[in-house]
């Protein structure tokens, strides 16, 4: 079964930190492997990553991404069951220009949104021209 989780989370680290490079290096190595796409998004002090693949996949990620020390506040949407993947073209993307914090923010204290929702504002964003 195909699906998706989205979380947001406050960052350890400043942005281009060494720990973003391991970070994307991991998911290059890692995310394919498990059919896992999605996007990483990276502000002053949030990440937001969309994580879409097998249930199996997703859950294995996610119990290591909880874990990780390079962030922590984790605010984590429920993974729900898609017909599509909303990022299929990457292993990771990743934003180059960093994205507001406020805009992140945002998917946290807003009325819950619907993670394809969330997916199709982030997708926006990539395609305006954070894509790397
Ligand atoms: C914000 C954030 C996003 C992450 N996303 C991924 C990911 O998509 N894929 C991945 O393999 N690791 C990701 N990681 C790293 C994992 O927590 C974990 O360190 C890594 O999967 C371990 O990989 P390894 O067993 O190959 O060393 C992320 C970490 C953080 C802090």
């Amino acid at each position: 079964m195909l699906a998706q989780t989205f979380y947001v989370s406050k960052s350890t680290f400043a942005p281009h930190n060494v720990a973003d490079k391991d970070i994307l290096h991991q998911a290059d190595q890692n995310n394919p492997k498990l059919e896992l796409t999605g996007c990483l998004f990276r502000a002053s002090n949030l990440y937001a990553q969309i994580l879409e693949g097998p249930v199996q996949s997703i859950e294995t990620m996610m119990r290591a991404i909880r874990l990780d020390a390079r962030h922590y506040d984790i605010l984590e949407w429920p993974m729900t069951e898609t017909s599509e993947r909303a990022f299929p073209e990457w292993s990771m993307g990743y934003a180059k220009k960093e994205i507001a914090d406020a805009e992140l923010a945002a998917f946290g204290h807003a009325q819950p949104r619907q993670i394809s929702e969330i997916a199709e504002v982030l997708r926006n964003v990539f395609e305006a021209g954070y894509k790397t």
